[in-house]
């Protein structure tokens, strides 16, 4: 049997979400589904998907490929996680229960905590052992469905560290069966050595550390949390135009807190994706709209911290493309849970189910400007896909916060069987 052909047949749908660029309002609520459906992958990537019957009056020679039976299940793509921090040192339970008591994030990073504590574990941190814990998390995001995901530095604030968090995240990208597409965010935070000096700071990025990121070719986007308190509009923007001088794609951690104009500054720099965006303005939401900015939310993150969600609804409404995402931390959000962010999306923030799978497929793809090769179960692209232990996608938030993936597929080769009882199947 060749390795990546996979022939799955009679499943009782394929959610295609067939599309090859972000889809924008409306367009959100079409998954494009073929009842009694068939796929087959041939070399990893998607040669033919249509209705069983007639993929298989053409398709009689199967000797060559792994054939799953999906009746009575559901196929979708595999998740696209488009916004996480999943490779860094030390934990912050502590912080957590602080927040539990009444203490805000945007306090408890004032105090000297937060990102920072975060840093100071992560610079200390071997490589060994951030790739040891990078590559649970990755395992656990696989387990959900997810096949793709971003991953950010910004927990080093030094070149050296901001070296070693991307290095990790290659050689994770490596030997994982998850594709880690990585993002320079080296103005995540302040580093205590500039404390009050954030001009002095970004300068250092831009001159010191960036140079060396984009010569290494160690990320493909560059961000920049654009926060009160953080980084200012103008400094965002002076980073920003510099890492697209240098060939970086464009993200923002946008109006998270405070609103400061995040969104339109994405608009304006023409970023592929503004993220969080909890306090955006209107103006904001109809310039990313027409700027074809990606909206990415990530309601995980306002539960954690006790926030209002961000206005999924009057985005998609005012034509935006939304994504959903884990941002997978530390400390604003602990979590590789697919499972709480289809609940949260549906429950709370009043998206369809179909527009929150469209987030979390092609839209993520999009995000990460890959809308053209996976995403969807679109001929041509990755033979990355999910197959349910149930016979509709209306199952996912119907099983509160649990996983209804039975397998995962990945490069058209099957990387995760619960039935295996979560043992590691070899890459
Ligand atoms: O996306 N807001 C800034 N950055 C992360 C949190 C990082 C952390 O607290 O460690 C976020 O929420
Ligand atoms: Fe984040």
């Amino acid at each position: 049997m060749e390795k990546g052909n996979i022939l799955i047949k009679n499943a009782s749908e394929i959610v295609t979400c067939s599309g090859f660029k972000a889809k924008a309002g409306k367009e959100m609520s079409d998954l494009k589904i073929i009842p009694d459906g068939a796929v087959i992958i041939e070399g990893g990537i998607i040669k033919a998907a249509g209705k069983s019957d007639k993929i298989l009056e053409y398709f009689k020679d199967t000797s060559n490929y792994q054939v799953i039976d999906a009746s009575s299940k559901s196929v979708l793509p595999g998740f696209v996680d488009s916004h996480t921090h999943f490779v860094f040192g030390g934990y912050r339970a502590e912080e957590f229960c602080w927040r539990l008591n009444g203490v805000s994030y945007m306090e408890i990073m004032q105090r000297g905590g937060g990102i920072i504590n975060t840093v100071k574990a992560t610079r200390s941190a071997s490589k060994k052992e951030l790739y040891n814990s990078g590559m649970k998390r990755l395992d656990s995001m696989l387990s959900l469905g997810v096949t793709t995901i971003e991953g950010k530095s910004g927990y080093g604030l030094d070149c050296e560290t901001e070296i070693k968090q991307l290095e990790v995240m290659d050689e994770l990208d490596r030997a994982h069966p998850i594709d880690v597409v990585k993002t320079f965010l080296g103005a995540h935070a302040v580093p205590e050595e500039y404390e009050g000096e954030e001009d002095k700071f970004i300068d250092y990025i831009i001159t010191e550390v960036l140079p060396v990121v984009a010569e290494k070719k160690l990320a493909e986007f560059c961000d920049v949390f654009c926060e009160k308190n953080v980084f200012s509009v103008e400094q965002s923007k002076r980073l920003l135009l510099k890492a697209k001088e240098m060939g970086l794609g464009l993200k923002l951690h946008a109006d998270e807190i405070v609103q400061l104009g995040g969104a339109e500054l994405a608009a304006e720099l023409g970023a592929v994706s503004a993220d969080h965006l909890l306090q955006v303005s209107d103006r904001g939401i109809k310039e990313m709209a027409r700027a074809g900015v990606v909206a990415t939310l990530l309601p995980g993150t306002a539960f954690s911290l006790k926030e209002p969600y961000a206005k999924a609804r009057y985005m998609i409404d005012n034509h935006c493309a939304v994504a959903l995402a884990t941002d997978m931390n530390p400390g604003s959000c602990f979590t590789e849970s697919i499972p709480l962010i289809f609940a949260l999306a549906t429950i709370y923030m009043n998206m369809s189910l179909e527009e929150a799978i469209s987030s979390l497929t092609i839209n993520g793809a999009a995000a990460l400007n890959r809308a053209e090769t996976i995403g969807s179960i679109d001929v041509g692209k990755k033979g990355d896909m999910s197959i349910l232990e149930f016979p509709s996608y209306k199952y996912i938030p119907y099983h509160l916060g649990i996983s209804c993936v039975e397998k995962v597929i990945k490069n058209g080769r099957v990387v995760f069987d619960k039935e295996r009882k979560g043992e590691k199947i070899c890459w």
